[in-house]
């Protein structure tokens, strides 16, 4: 204790009851980060309770506002299906490619020849949605029955292949596949 008493300046340290306490000054670096983060704090007050800076809840607020006009600007731009439209553009594409999306995003709930599975058969004349039109079966694909099991491909598949896969279904219709599905929905005639 004598000899730490002769080595340290006086003022840095204290003694009681025989226990030694240093009191050495903070290093630099440490007292500059603590100023730092006391310049931020402030900083960061002036800015988001003060001066009411955007906080990322807003942003996104923001974003998916801008997203949301994107989208109805594009809904307005794209030509609304008709019968005659879909007629007209199924004519023109290949329902081979429907197949091959059938087989890779579909057969797993309706069958690899579209009898049912946890999804209904898709040969018969029997309709959950809609009347088993070109629009009808194009619009479910697209839009999908989410609440029900049928996920919505529209932003998956591109308008090409969503086509090529309703005609494909169509071009099934009354394939009489084995282990077909009892009938779900409506019987159209
Ligand atoms: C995860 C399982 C699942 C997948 C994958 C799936 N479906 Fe479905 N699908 C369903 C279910 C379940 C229904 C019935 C929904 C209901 O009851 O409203 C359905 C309904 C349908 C219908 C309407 C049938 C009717 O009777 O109205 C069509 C058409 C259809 N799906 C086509 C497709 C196509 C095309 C694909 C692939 C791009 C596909 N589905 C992928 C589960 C699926």
């Amino acid at each position: 204790m004598q000899d730490q008493n002769e080595q340290k300046p006086a003022e840095h340290f204290h003694e009681y009851d025989g226990i030694i306490e240093l009191d050495n000054n903070l290093p630099t670096w440490w007292l500059w980060l603590f100023f730092l983060t006391i310049i931020f704090g402030a900083l960061y007050y002036l800015h988001y309770e003060i001066a009411g800076g955007l906080t990322l809840k807003d942003e996104l607020a923001i974003h998916m506002a801008e997203l949301e006009k994107q989208k109805s600007e594009h809904e307005a731009a794209a030509p609304a299906e008709t019968e005659d439209a879909l007629l007209a553009a199924f004519d023109k594409i290949d329902a081979n490619m429907g197949a091959a999306v059938f087989t890779s995003k579909c057969a797993a709930c309706h069958g690899q020849a579209l009898q049912g599975l946890i999804g209904p058969n898709l040969t018969d004349h029997f309709w959950i949605h809609g009347k088993g039109t070109r629009m009808d079966i194009v619009k479910v694909i697209r839009e999908g029955a989410p609440e029900k099991g049928m996920p919505p491909w529209g932003t998956s598949l591109k308008r090409e292949e969503l086509y090529a896969t309703a005609k494909y279904i169509m071009s099934k219709l009354d394939s009489k596949p084995t282990g077909a599905k009892p009938p779900q929905g409506e019987e159209v005639k």
